[in-house]
């Protein structure tokens, strides 16, 4: 069976086709296109963004077939995104992929984006299947969910104010880095001194006990607010471009350690040996070094943590294509009145 992909619910243009005998699905094609004019705004224009996958879905499909050799005759099935997104940029690959299922005579199956960035590192490794404990960290979601089996999400916790990736974002910018700032931060902290600042970790203290409502969830406007104050000391002292690294560090830091505290509290708390990572953020190599080494510390040698590879990890059209497949073999269908949602709860 193949299953073509369709992915446009923020600002990468993307579709994959995956061929499947049985469980298991090999990634034949992915096409990735970003819209790098975002850049210049410093965030998603959401007009821009539905205008520019108008433009680009019928090339990028063409090209997902053609590197997998697939004609369209040979398509089976097609997976989309249908929410959460951006209404009008989700619109555009829904309508797509509706109309060219209905004129090939295949079926199309809505995917939630956030289950399709659970399913990305299963294509890539055939261990990272549940049960497991699965922190969610992009631009726009952060979350963290207990996932017994495929289809049955448990929200444990999210973030109660900004995403994870948009206080990357947004500290890359009191910095003046490019957005979008993730891997700017990543890179700078390489090159600075872990001593020299300490921001806040927030929602993350010793005393907190299963149930208490701050347990699991994490909020990251106050450590913006730390660096958005450091930040303008520096610039008192007219020393910000030498403390530029380290002001990065301790926002990683402080980021990192309580994701990572919380992610491996879950799987202690719900008894998982093995934890998912996914979406953009989770191309943090301190994040996810971080992770392994308390997996380790606290959960011992037999688990084992996954995370995607970067280009799994951020918007892509193989993890919906991938998440498609495991709704089309529970024969789930979706039919022309298939629409497009800007929030979609996964839990
Ligand atoms: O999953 P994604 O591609 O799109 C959304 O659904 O939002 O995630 C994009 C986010 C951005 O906020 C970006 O800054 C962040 O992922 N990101 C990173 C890194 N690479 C991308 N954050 C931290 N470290 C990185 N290396
Ligand atoms: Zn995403």
């Amino acid at each position: 069976m193949r299953v073509l992909g369709v992915e446009s619910s923020c600002d990468e243009t993307s579709a994959a086709v995956i061929s499947s005998r049985g469980d298991d699905a090999t990634l034949d094609s992915l096409v990735i296109l970003s819209q790098d004019v975002h850049a210049i705004f410093g965030g998603v224009v959401p007009e821009i963004a539905s205008r520019a996958h108008l433009a680009a879905i019928a090339p990028v499909v063409r090209r997902a077939l053609a590197d997998a050799r697939c004609a369209l005759g040979e398509v089976d099935a097609i997976g989309v995104t249908n929410g959460p997104g951006l209404v009008g940029a989700l619109l555009v690959g829904v309508s797509f992929a509706k109309a060219l299922a209905a004129s090939l005579g295949v079926p199309v199956i809505g995917v939630n984006h956030l289950e399709g960035h659970l399913f990305a590192t299963a294509l890539e490794d055939g261990a990272a299947v549940p049960p497991f404990t699965a922190l969610l960290a992009s631009g726009g979601h952060t979350m963290l969910l207990d996932v017994p089996a495929w289809g049955e999400y448990r929200l444990l916790g999210a973030t109660r104010d900004d995403a994870a990736g948009e206080a990357f974002d947004k500290t890359a910018k009191l910095l003046g880095l490019p957005y979008p700032g993730g891997r700017h931060i990543e890179a700078l902290a390489k090159e600075g001194d872990p001593s020299r600042f300490r921001f806040p970790r927030p929602m993350l203290h010793g005393g907190q006990r299963a149930g208490d409502a701050d347990y699991y969830d994490v909020s990251f406007s106050g450590l913006k607010t730390a660096v958005l104050h450091a930040v303008r000391d520096a610039e008192r002292r007219g020393a910000l471009d030498e403390e530029r690294p380290h002001l990065a560090r301790a926002f990683q830091d402080a980021l990192v350690e309580t994701l990572a505290a919380k992610t491996v509290r879950a799987a202690v708390e719900k008894g998982r040996t093995r934890v998912v990572l996914g979406g953009g953020v989770a191309c943090n190599a301190a994040l996810v070094s971080a992770v392994r080494e308390r997996v380790r510390a606290q959960i011992g040698g037999d688990a084992a943590v996954f995370a995607p590879s970067p280009r799994l990890a951020t918007d892509n059209a193989a993890m919906i294509a991938r998440a498609a497949l495991f709704h089309l073999a529970r024969g789930e269908r979706s039919d022309l009145s298939l629409n497009a949602f800007s929030s979609m709860p996964l839990a």
